[in-house]
């Protein structure tokens, strides 16, 4: 590695632990600092090129700075884009959602797949005074308590036990449960046991890379909304993607 991404570096390791914002554990010489991008190519800061395998985690899938990303982006920066109101866009993006997703009643837009979720527990809790959720074992929700719980454990507690992954959320432990996705005969005798205390079940419907079994989410479905528990579908990766109407209408 030459001299210039070395000295970046350097200092992204001053600053940020580990000189990451939590992606790849790359050894700490060989991860790159990114200078651009474009399509699925991006550079570092001493110039080499590298194919991008992750694009962003998904989030890039049209390709680094898209021609029609960037105009409609500046198209849209020229009018100001951060206002503490309602905007025309917002007003005309809710109806377009509305229209693809079935589900939709309401919509609060923000800025990233952590707060939805979050919120989506904290609502699903107001709604029904109930303080437990339940998430599928190595399931990503995104940076909060519930979200990783239970993520990558190398020895996992048993079901529903949740693996708090890391500490500082003590309340973890006690309000989260997990089950095997999957798995829906041990995921509804979990929910039955403990369905006077849940109020919400959290799920991918596209379980990472594993596709949900013939029955699995209706089965979900049926048993949650028998015992009075909001069923959350995370679509933050399946939304717009496995159908225009996310993976609900797949
Ligand atoms: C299924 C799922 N939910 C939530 C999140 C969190 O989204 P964000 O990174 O925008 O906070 C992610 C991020 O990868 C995700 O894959």
């Amino acid at each position: 590695m030459n001299e210039s991404n070395d000295n970046f570096r350097d200092r992204s390791l001053r600053w940020m632990p580990g000189g990451s914002n939590g992606e790849y554990g790359i050894p700490e010489g060989d991860a790159p600092v990114i200078e651009r991008g474009a399509g699925c190519r991006v550079w570092d800061t001493s110039g080499r090129e590298y194919l991008d395998m992750t694009m962003a985690w998904g989030a890039a899938l049209v390709g680094h700075a898209h021609p029609k990303v960037l105009e409609a982006a500046n198209a849209a920066a020229v009018n100001g884009a951060n206002f503490a109101a309602v905007t025309r866009s917002m007003v005309e993006l809710a109806e377009r959602i509305a229209d693809l997703s079935s589900c939709v009643e309401r919509i609060r837009f923000v800025a990233s797949g952590t707060e939805a979720t979050m919120l989506c527990l904290r609502t699903a809790r107001a709604a029904t005074g109930r303080p437990k959720i339940l998430k599928f074992e190595g399931a990503y929700h995104g940076q909060h308590p519930e979200g990783i719980a239970s993520l990558v454990g190398s020895e996992p507690p048993e079901w529903p036990q949740s693996d708090p992954a890391g500490t500082g959320a003590p309340w973890v432990e006690r309000d989260v449960l997990v089950a095997p996705y999957n798995d829906l005969a041990t995921t509804e005798r979990i929910l039955t046991d403990h369905a006077a205390d849940l109020a919400a079940v959290i799920v991918e419907p596209l379980h990472r890379c594993l596709p949900p079994v013939d029955g699995f989410l209706q089965g979900l479905r049926e048993v949650t909304a028998r015992h009075g528990i909001v069923l959350v579908f995370d679509e933050v990766v399946t939304g717009f993607r496995l159908a225009l109407g996310g993976a609900q209408q797949y």
